[in-house]
């Protein structure tokens, strides 16, 4: 007996010890082992079929031999956890989190230390992440590097954008695995960040496709105190491995234990739809921090904006420098431009415009004086967030707007400035509750000040929740612009609505995005949550615009109006101006219609880079609404109605491409119809070159049903 149990004792550092879990369904096995260096070592496998080769775990650290190697297994501990949340706002209002978990606790003897790591198995995949109890020998440490290894199984086809530590602004490249080194240099072209940090880096979340039609998807969930992780590509051998985003001086993270590492999710199904309907990434992150949500709202809204994206307007109010004083002599400047957007005649007109047609608030931005010496480049601290423009009276155009029922968004552009942003938060959120404001959208344009941190640090990482957080205190939402990419902490934060953190409709203006862009979003930018991609561009050829910019909108007209429907957020803008709008009301009509906060929605079709059809049913109604896109593709949508209630009729309205329809030569052509329609029903609807079509459904009443006809 004791000789047995020696034997044991002794091969233990070095045997396999396998562990493994199913997923709820049986969809996924997950197996855990230490290999013979002491590694730990996982695989996945979905529906028998191999979909992450084994592949090892563990994190470099900085003077420290390091947590990847010399592991013995000290435990591991099973359980299942199913239970049922309602977010504030969201694609449905319940929420199942159903999954296997496997904690494994190993301990390195030679440094006297042990490491967690939990795996979590849910019916759409697999998270995991490193758990680091205190120890005399793991107390403060420095990540030199993260090594989460996916060794995909072959050559897959991917939809990736370039490593970056400061810019997801990039037009998406779809390859193989194979051809991505030879595609970085295309793919970083006009872009203007000094990445990508190596040839075959990409950023997360990151979506493929093997040639036996399986979907794989690997992002984090729950970014918070950590770096962002991107991926860095061996395509010899097609292993992924993590790869933080670096501070100033290179490191990758500094912690104190006891504290645990953001999750590395991988999302798999044989069925496109899957991926999209998964909320593994929300499951990941914490329950809401906040007692009381009541305060926390969707928002439609519209803008004092793309007149200057596009640039017609400024955001300045002025081309000098606006205040410069040199010892007693004042040089500062206020020479009207005569471009300045922001000023009380056009907010007043936007408003009136968002209180005719039911919005809830208006951006206005370049209200705030430092844009002069922002352009300038003249100081790193240009904006105060709380001085106002001559020609923006911010208390009459706050008064004005609330007695139409209308809210002013407030703008922060912070120029990257985050310690300044930091130092005038208070007073700039007091500003903001002093005048009734109660969302900002925030931005993060430019290098990050101090320099040579990153976007994605976790030095900024920890600002952009700081400022999420803060905010809170205030009752106020957030839309933050340029900061890192979302990981599911709008569950946690729901005063988070949404982040850009993508190439958004912004870019038409600026050379153009790929008619599939919007196709592969959903699959990649928002597995982490909402865009405020802006949305809505009637005049796609920018026919206001004098100048000879040839830039134009990639969609046709109804496409625009599908967006509404197929890329989620809670925040959504009507982003071209009024006077387009008025061209096209009845079209309109469909962005006034169309709801921003859901209580069910249903995937009807899905293909990363070809198309994407998606019905949701708006919150507390009866109501649905249909979104469909194609990429540069015509393409036939077959729409069944079988979402619908059993025993209702409804009135359709199809807005949809016109015969004729092309993105290029002839977008603004759009066809309405609307009849009855039932859960039996069935519409084959054409789309034109990146087009797409919506539909809004409301019960019908008897007199609807007296007067319209089936649709066919
Ligand atoms: C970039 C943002 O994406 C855009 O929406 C904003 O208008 C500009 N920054 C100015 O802050
Ligand atoms: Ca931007």
């Amino acid at each position: 007996m004791q000789t047995i149990l020696l034997f044991v004792l002794l091969i233990t550092p070095f045997t396999m010890v396998a562990k493994n879990i199913q997923s709820p369904n049986g969809h996924f096995t997950f197996n855990f082992e230490l290999n013979d260096k002491g590694e730990p070592v996982y695989e996945l496998l979905f529906k028998g079929k191999s979909i992450i080769k084994p592949s090892r775990l563990g994190l470099f650290l900085k003077n420290d031999p390091g947590l990847v190697d010399g592991f013995v297994l000290s435990n591991t501990e099973t359980s299942t956890f199913d239970e049922v949340w309602n977010p504030v706002w969201g694609e449905e209002s319940s929420i199942r989190n159903h999954y296997n978990e496997l904690l494994v606790t190993l301990n390195q003897p030679a440094n006297d230390r042990s490491l967690n790591i939990r795996f979590r198995l849910f019916d759409e995949g697999l998270g995991f992440r490193y758990e680091f109890p205190q120890s005399k020998n793991l107390n403060y440490f420095v990540i030199s590097e993260e090594r989460s290894e996916f060794a995909m199984t072959g050559d897959h086809t991917a939809f990736w954008i370039p490593g970056d530590y400061d810019t997801q602004e990039y037009d998406y490249m779809e390859s193989k695995l194979s051809e991505i080194r030879g595609l970085m240099d295309v793919a970083v072209t006009g872009n203007t960040s000094q990445y990508p940090f190596s040839k075959t880096g990409v950023q997360t979340s990151l979506q493929m496709k093997t040639e036996d039609g399986i979907y794989i998807n690997i992002h984090e969930a729950a970014l918070v105190n950590y770096s962002c992780m991107h991926l860095n590509l061996d395509d010899e051998n097609f292993v992924f491995q993590s790869w933080l985003t670096p501070d100033a001086v290179g490191d990758k993270g500094y912690l104190q234990a006891p504290c645990v590492s953001p999750w590395r999710t991988v999302i798999a199904s044989d069925d496109a739809r899957d991926i999209l309907a998964s909320r593994m990434t929300l499951n990941l992150n914490e329950p809401c921090k906040y007692e009381d949500t009541s305060w926390i709202k969707p928002v439609k809204y519209i803008g004092v904006w793309w007149e200057m994206i596009t640039g017609k307007s400024s955001w300045a109010y002025t081309d000098d420098l606006l205040s410069v004083k040199l010892g007693e002599t004042d040089y500062t400047q206020t020479t009207p431009n005569g471009r300045h957007a922001a000023n009380n005649d056009k907010v007043k007109r936007y408003i009136d415009f968002a209180s005719e047609h039911g919005f809830d608030q208006v951006l206005v931005e370049g209200w705030n004086e430092g844009w002069e010496d922002w352009f300038a480049n003249s100081k790193d601290y240009v904006f105060d967030f709380t001085t106002p423009y001559p020609d923006f009276d911010v208390k009459m155009l706050n008064d004005y707007a609330h007695s139409k029922n209308v809210r002013l968004m407030m703008h922060h552009e912070t120029s990257a400035s985050l310690r300044n942003y930091e130092r005038h938060m208070d007073a700039a959120y007091q500003f903001m509750v002093d005048h009734g404001y109660n969302a900002v959208k925030s931005g993060y344009v430019g290098n990050i000040i101090p320099r040579g941190e990153h976007h994605y640090g976790q030095w900024a990482n920890n600002h952009y929740l700081y400022a999420v957080t803060k905010a809170a205190d205030y009752k106020i939402m957030v839309n933050a612009h340029e900061a890192v990419r979302p990981t599911g902490l709008c569950r946690t934060y729901p005063n988070l609505l949404a982040n850009e953190s993508a190439r958004g409709g912004e870019y038409e203006a600026f050379g153009g995005n790929k008619p599939f862009h919007l196709t592969i979003l959903p699959f990649t930018r928002q597995m982490g949550g909402p865009m405020d991609y802006t949305p809505g561009i009637f005049d796609t050829q920018l026919t206001f615009l004098e100048s000879d910019d040839h830039s134009f909108v990639h969609t046709t007209l109804a496409k625009q109006l599908a967006l509404y429907v197929t890329m989620y957020s809670p925040l959504q803008m009507a982003a071209d101006l009024p006077e387009n709008y008025e061209r096209y009301m009845d079209a309109f009509q469909f962005i006034k219609d169309v709801a921003v906060d859901w209580d069910e929605t249903c995937y009807l079709e899905a293909e990363p880079g070809d198309y994407l059809t998606i019905a949701r049913k708006a919150k507390g109604t009866e109501n649905w609404f249909v979104g469909g896109i194609t990429d540069e593709n015509r393409r036939t949508s077959t729409v069944k109605f079988d979402f619908l209630d059993k025993d209702a009729t409804y009135v359709a309205t199809v807005y949809a491409d016109g015969k004729d329809a092309d993105f290029v030569d002839n977008p603004s052509s759009y066809q309405i119809k609307k009849g009855l329609v039932t859960s039996k029903s069935k519409l084959n609807i054409d789309m034109a070159r990146s087009g797409g079509f919506a539909i809004s459904l409301f019960p019908a009443t008897k007199q609807d049903k007296k007067e319209l006809k089936r649709l066919k």
